[in-house]
């Protein structure tokens, strides 16, 4: 025997309805279609308190958000827990979050779990003070719980673009009664119940149900019809994508097929609010994010935000975007779209490549460019190039290489004649044609032109380099001398 929402909601007290209309007066931000490139920061303010601190590509530390928007995120996502233990994520933790990301000019969404910890595919676990409560009172729950926590956002003048009902409800929530499963008319009557107390707050708000696997058609397709014929309501199908390094290309295009058939299956908007890919294959990472943002477009999906980013040697989370010397990975440099590169590579043969002590070759497959650098096999051999810097500090350097020996074939970087940071390792890659890229070595350049060179340091001289990537701003190639 069930109550519907509606009648949940006719439990609305007149005091708070004068607030309603307030919030409406107020309410400014129409809802933009412009793409959105985010990044779910929720554990921002814990961070800070336990001392952590961020810098920009050229070691600069600065404001975590200010990093985020040089890399042209627009977005940031905060997740709600009901009752955390410590706080964190609970509704003033959110409140301080969403105002300071305001106050930064970023667009906002909020995601609420309806529990007090993590709710994922796996768990979906009542928040302790609703758990003996019957299934008409959690509709209660979740109608006052939204609606406090967006009366209080609004309060403080944010009226989040997008809000999510409920965290990756692949099987609905607040498990049993929500279990989508074993009924999904529960799971629907409990979306509702957030729909409208998100709407009864900001009617602007696009309200997303989010499950993750968005290569997953059949499991999109099983939850929205479900949804639909139980009546829920929704604006925006919200997506996640974990893919590996070996398997992101066949998961973007399974995504893109699986948001263009929601599209026109339902006639709602489709959005990817959380992906992450190991933090130790940046450059991969890299590709699948611009691979995916680029893919999200032309399906006319409405944005891509990424998890945690700022994440490192924390809490065991490894799928950040952010090194451990405190600078961001180049996957974050996906969400510029190539418009502001931080960065360049310099090829052999064009402008910047200074020689080699040996030749330059083409005869192992598999380098990018016309070719690699093949150190003479000894002591003291080099590669050279010559970049100029508008301005004096800290640059990032990589090299993609080839070593198939069973042997490290390292390299030591000069800057200017001088010994410049950690030799590198340019250890064995199994075969002559397999390349992959170095570690990344930090060094500081003088304003203007500085010569570059990577010397070998072992009798069998280097391994054959097929470029160089130099990271930070304002780098270019510049003629050698
Ligand atoms: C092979 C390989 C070269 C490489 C050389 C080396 O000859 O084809 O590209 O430079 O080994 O040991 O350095
Ligand atoms: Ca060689
Ligand atoms: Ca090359």
């Amino acid at each position: 025997m069930f109550v519907s929402w509606k009648s949940i909601q006719s439990h609305a007290r007149g005091a708070v309805l004068s607030l309603i209309a307030l919030s409406l007066l107020c309410f400014s931000g129409a809802a933009s279609a412009q793409f959105a490139k985010g990044a779910d920061v929720s554990w921002i303010t814990q961070m800070e308190a336990s001392g952590y601190r961020w810098s920009n590509d050229n070691g600069t530390q600065q404001d975590l958000l200010q990093i985020l928007k040089d890399h042209g995120i627009d977005s940031i996502r905060l997740r709600v827990w009901v009752n955390p233990s410590g706080g964190w994520s609970g509704r003033n933790d959110v409140i301080a979050k969403a105002v300071r990301a305001r106050n930064a000019g970023f667009r906002i969404m909020i995601d609420f779990h309806y529990s007090d910890s993590w709710a994922d595919p796996g768990k979906q676990t009542k928040p302790a003070a609703w758990r003996t409560h019957t299934f008409e009172q959690l509709m209660s729950d979740v109608y006052w719980h939204t609606y406090d926590t967006m009366n209080a956002l609004a309060a403080n003048n944010v009226f989040p673009e997008w809000v999510q009902v409920g965290n990756e409800t692949n099987n609905g929530m607040l498990w049993e009664d929500g279990r989508a499963s074993v009924n999904m008319r529960n799971f629907a009557w409990l979306v509702n119940s957030g729909y409208d107390a998100v709407k009864a707050i900001s009617p602007s708000s696009k309200v997303i149900v989010h499950i993750s696997n968005a290569y997953d058609n059949a499991l999109f397709r099983w939850m929205f019809d479900g949804l639909r014929s139980n009546g829920g309501k929704w604006d925006i199908i919200g997506m996640s994508l974990y893919p590996e390094p070996s398997n992101w290309q066949t998961l973007n295009n399974q995504a893109l097929t699986n948001m263009r058939d929601m599209r026109s299956r339902y006639g709602k908007d489709v959005m990817i609010v959380e992906v992450g890919m190991t933090v130790d294959q940046a450059t991969t990472s890299r590709s699948f994010l611009a691979d995916l943002i680029s893919k999200t477009r032309s399906a006319g999906g409405q944005g891509v935000f990424y998890w945690e980013p700022q994440a490192y040697n924390w809490m065991g989370y490894t799928k950040g975007a952010w090194n451990t010397n405190g600078r961001p990975t180049v996957a974050l440099d996906a969400f510029l779209e190539g418009g502001q590169a931080s960065g360049m590579t310099i090829q052999e043969n064009s402008t910047g490549f200074c020689g080699v002590d040996g030749t330059v070759d083409s005869n192992n497959s598999g380098y990018t460019g016309t070719g690699f650098a093949n150190t003479d096999n000894a002591n003291g051999t080099s590669v050279r190039w010559r970049v100029n810097v508008a301005t004096s500090g800290a640059y990032t350097f990589q090299w993609r290489f080839a070593n198939g020996t069973t042997g490290d074939r390292p390299g030591s970087l000069r800057v200017n004649g001088a010994t410049s940071g950690p030799t590198v390792a340019l250890n064995p890659t199994g075969a002559w044609t397999t390349w992959t890229n170095s570690g990344s070595v930090t060094a500081t350049l003088n304003a203007g032109a500085n010569n570059l060179s990577l010397v070998a340091t072992n009798t069998g001289g280097l391994a054959n380099v097929d470029s160089l990537t130099v990271t930070g701003n304002g780098v270019s190639a510049t003629a050698c001398n």
